[in-house]
């Protein structure tokens, strides 16, 4: 399963990549504006720091002014991956950016039909958000497991970004029913290697340790 970092803050993903288990970035307009800084200053050293996919999302709404923004996205660098909303534009500008070869990431995904279109548009990444419908009373991993079924189903190449995470269970879940990337906060990769018997044993061990007297 590949890991990728949902933030456009550069200090959380410099620290996430120092722990060397992460596979790309994921960013969004809300995310990028968070940071009060210019978008090109941040995707060029989001890039610098991480050799993966990175995700930077389009703003126009209509599908040429779409393709136009993708590919000055795209021209950044080459590990840039186009995100484009889940409507109608958003999908024909997929297949415009895929038939250039860009990559892509049909995001704010909400039901298996959007998934479905990203996939015959050729989107390389789907990104289901989860926490927000389980937010409004849905069940987000439901939506997970339908995606990759009918992916599997069909063998469709688009792979299935779960996205929207919002604590250690949706990545454990995530994993179980096989989806490609989890895009996961600063704050929840942190909370996956958590465990209080992790930190009960150490303390253990280490106080047994040191009546040893022993060095190593
Ligand atoms: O980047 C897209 C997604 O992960 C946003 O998550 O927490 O704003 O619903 P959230």
């Amino acid at each position: 399963m590949e890991f990728f970092i949902d933030t456009a803050d550069v200090a959380e993903i410099r620290e996430a990549q120092s722990m060397g288990v992460l596979d790309g970035v994921t960013t969004n307009p809300s995310l990028v504006a968070k940071t009060g800084r210019p978008f090109r200053e941040v995707l060029e050293e989001i890039c610098s720091i991480v050799d993966g996919p990175i995700s930077a999302e389009v703003v126009a709404t209509d599908a040429d002014g779409m393709v136009a923004e993708g590919g000055r996205l795209a021209a950044i660098h080459p590990n840039i991956t186009v995100k484009l909303p889940l409507t109608v534009d958003g999908i024909k500008a997929c297949k415009a950016l895929a038939g250039r070869g860009i990559k892509t990431n049909l995001t704010l995904c909400f039901s298996a039909n959007q998934a479905l279109l990203a996939a015959k548009a050729g989107a390389t990444f789907v990104s289901p958000f989860v926490g927000r419908l389980d937010d409004i009373g849905q069940d987000g991993m439901a939506l997970i497991n339908d995606i990759v079924t009918i992916y599997r189903n069909y063998g469709y190449a688009t792979k299935v970004l779960v996205a929207s995470i919002r604590h250690p269970e949706h990545v454990h879940a995530a994993a179980l029913m096989g989806a490609h990337v989890a895009t996961i906060p600063f704050a929840v990769i942190r909370k996956l290697a958590a465990h209080p018997l992790t930190d009960k044993g150490l303390a253990a061990f280490l106080a047994d340790w040191q009546g040893t007297g022993e060095t190593i």
